[in-house]
C-alpha cells in the first residue's frame, strides 16, 4: 500500500516553470513533501512528480488553459520520490510580460481537502478507465459532465473546482 503524505493546512507549495513545464523555482516545502533534496528539482519537468493515478485529460486541460494565457485550478495526486503520494489543490497561472508574451508559469498548491479527495478520487479512477478503454475524448466529455453537474449558476470551471475543495 502506498502511503499518503498530508500537507499541513498552513503549508503552501510554490513552483515556477518555463513554458514547457520545466521547474525553475521550487520552495522548500515542495522539496520536503516530494522527498527531494534542496535544489534537486531545478531543471526537472513537473512530470517528475506525476502519479500514475492521474488521468491524462486533467493535464491536457491544464495546458490548454495555460496556452490561452488563462489561470487554472485543479486537484492533483502527486508522487513522492521514495514512493507514496500527496494530494493538492493547485492554482496555476501564467506570468505575463509587458508586451503580452508569457514569461513563465507559477503554481501554488495547498492540501486538498478531505471532501475534495472523496469526490475526485472516484472520478479520476473512472476517467483513467475511460482513457484506457475509449481514449481521451470520451474522458474529456465525462469530465465536462462532472463539472456541469457541480456548477451553480454562472460559475466558471475553476470556481466549480474551488467549491469542490471548500
Ligand atoms: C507550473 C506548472 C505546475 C505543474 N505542476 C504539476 C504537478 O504538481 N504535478 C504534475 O503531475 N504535473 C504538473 N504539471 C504538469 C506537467 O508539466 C505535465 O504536463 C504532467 O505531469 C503530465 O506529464 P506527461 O505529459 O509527461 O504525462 C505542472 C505544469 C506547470 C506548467
Amino acid at each position: 500500500m502506498e502511503k499518503e503524505r498530508i500537507l499541513s493546512p498552513v503549508d503552501i507549495i510554490v513552483s515556477q516553470s518555463d513554458l514547457d513545464g520545466f521547474i525553475i523555482y521550487a520552495n522548500p516545502i515542495f522539496y520536503k513533501i516530494a522527498g527531494y533534496n534542496y535544489g534537486e528539482l531545478i531543471g526537472e519537468n513537473h512530470n517528475i512528480i506525476r502519479h500514475n493515478d492521474m488521468p491524462r485529460i486533467i493535464f491536457k486541460l491544464l495546458w490548454d488553459a495555460l496556452k490561452q494565457k488563462k489561470e487554472v485550478s485543479c486537484l492533483v495526486k502527486n508522487r513522492c520520490k521514495e514512493g507514496g503520494f500527496y494530494w493538492v489543490f493547485a492554482y496555476i497561472r501564467p506570468s505575463i510580460n509587458q508586451d503580452g508574451t508569457v514569461r513563465n508559469y507559477i503554481s501554488t498548491r495547498r492540501a486538498a481537502s478531505k471532501k475534495a479527495k472523496s469526490i475526485i478520487e472516484p472520478l479520476y479512477k473512472q476517467l483513467l478507465e475511460t482513457e484506457k478503454e475509449y481514449g481521451m475524448e470520451l474522458a474529456n466529455e465525462q469530465f465536462k459532465q462532472f463539472i456541469d453537474i457541480n456548477r451553480y449558476g454562472e460559475q466558471s470551471d475553476n470556481e466549480v473546482i474551488y467549491n469542490i475543495q471548500y
